[in-house]
């Protein structure tokens, strides 16, 4: 399989996105003089280390480095004050530098901790993205979002710090767990539903295939979201236009319903994300934006890949203004009002700065109750 390189043109400081196979298997040779010491520190979780730390150790043990492990416990608590502050005594104690590259080999749980801490690091060093998940691929590693949670909320405290690289290396999808991969692909499906209708075609042809391991189309829509991602990251890095906003197409509703579920292995985020754009698709069709034969084509697309594509099925004891509430609590919050993102068709999506709060409570409880 040859590699595709995407290319993030931010001005001063691009990167590239390289997606392959055998790109761990070449991490030396990949990040080239980036590793200028021949300690290499490494951020990773314990499920992707027993899988491929061997791998990693290898390749930089072949070029004459040697990987330094921090492997913290899977999961989403590592994205805490704790678990930064674990990550950044880790480095400073290894004497990192402001020019050395910190590798993050993980999901978006290592990638989000890791790149944080090297925006921090002596007000900031340079760090590689290993994305080990289809969500961390098409998404979470690309564009320099960083955070961690606090009590007050997930994803509330970080930093934009981009990647000096990202590879992301498509055999590791081989071990993820098939539900992991699911959730990811609810966010490649967005990708279609915010402005390529041909994309989103594609999806349904070739979804089932991708889930079931198919590595071509795979690579197909690792590659064409991470173009549509760095596109947009290039045109609105920090969130300013509106541009990069219409990338939380189905978070408004979908952070909800994970709040409802408290953050936890009841509803994963890309499960949240794959039902909330079913809601944002009904809601769209509701308001006579979009034919409510497209909405339901996206609800199909999600019931036909084993997709979460109705409310009811979660059981959730909740009226919809106790949803709207978690909203309340969302970092896009602007002067008192919540920006959607609603689309005016497949591939049509935009942001309404305009929703009305109540009106989306009662739509909700249509929903809850179909
Ligand atoms: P994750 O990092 O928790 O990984 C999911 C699970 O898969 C974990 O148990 C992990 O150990 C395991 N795993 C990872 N790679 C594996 C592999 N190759 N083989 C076997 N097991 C593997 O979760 P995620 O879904 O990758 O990321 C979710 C996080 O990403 C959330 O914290 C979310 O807030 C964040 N996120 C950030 C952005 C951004 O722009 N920065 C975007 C979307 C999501
Ligand atoms: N994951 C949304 C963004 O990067 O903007």
């Amino acid at each position: 399989m040859t590699t595709t390189t995407v290319p993030v043109a931010l001005a001063g400081r691009p990167y590239e996105v390289r997606i392959g196979s055998g790109l761990l298997a070449s991490l030396a040779e990949q990040c080239g003089a980036r590793l200028r010491k021949q300690v290499v520190p490494v951020v990773t979780d314990a499920n992707v280390h027993a899988r491929w730390g061997a791998m990693v150790e290898a390749s930089l043990g072949a070029a004459g480095h040697t990987a330094a492990w921090l492997v913290l416990e899977p999961g989403e608590a590592a994205k805490s004050w704790s678990g930064l502050a674990r990550v950044t005594d880790w480095l400073l104690n290894l004497g990192v530098e402001r020019g050395d590259h910190v590798v993050a080999l993980g999901g978006g749980v290592i990638g989000d901790l890791t790149g944080f801490a090297a925006a921090i690091l002596k007000r900031g060093c340079k760090f590689i993205q290993l994305p080990t998940t289809l969500l961390a691929q098409v998404d979470s590693s690309v564009g320099g979002k960083t955070a961690i949670n606090t009590p007050a909320g997930k994803n509330l405290v970080g930093a934009f710090h981009q990647p000096a690289l990202v590879l992301a290396d498509l055999d590791t999808l081989g071990t993820l767990p098939a539900r992991e991969l699911r959730a990811g692909y609810a966010e490649v499906v967005k990708y279609g539903l915010i402005g390529d209708p041909a994309f989103f075609a594609w999806c349904e042809a070739n979804g089932a295939a991708l889930l079931a391991g198919d590595t071509a189309a795979q690579a197909h829509a690792v590659a064409v979201s991470v173009a549509a991602k760095a596109a947009i990251v290039a045109e609105d890095e920090f969130e300013t236009t509106g541009r990069r906003a219409l990338l939380n197409l189905g978070h408004t509703f979908g952070h909800a319903l994970e709040a409802e579920t408290g953050f936890s292995e009841r509803l994963l985020h890309g499960e949240a994300v794959a039902l909330g754009m079913v809601l944002a698709a009904r809601y769209s069709a509701r308001a006579g934006l979009m034919a409510a034969a497209e909405a339901e084509r996206v609800v199909a697309h999600f019931k036909a890949t084993g997709l979460p594509h109705a409310l009811p099925a979660l059981g959730l004891n909740v009226r919809g203004a106790a949803l709207v509430d978690h909203m309340l609590h969302d970092k896009k919050m602007d002067a008192g009002r919540l920006p959607f993102v609603l689309m005016r068709g497949i591939g049509g999506a935009f942001l309404d700065k305009a929703v009305d709060l109540a009106d989306v409570a009662t739509f909700l409880d249509g929903e809850l109750a179909r």
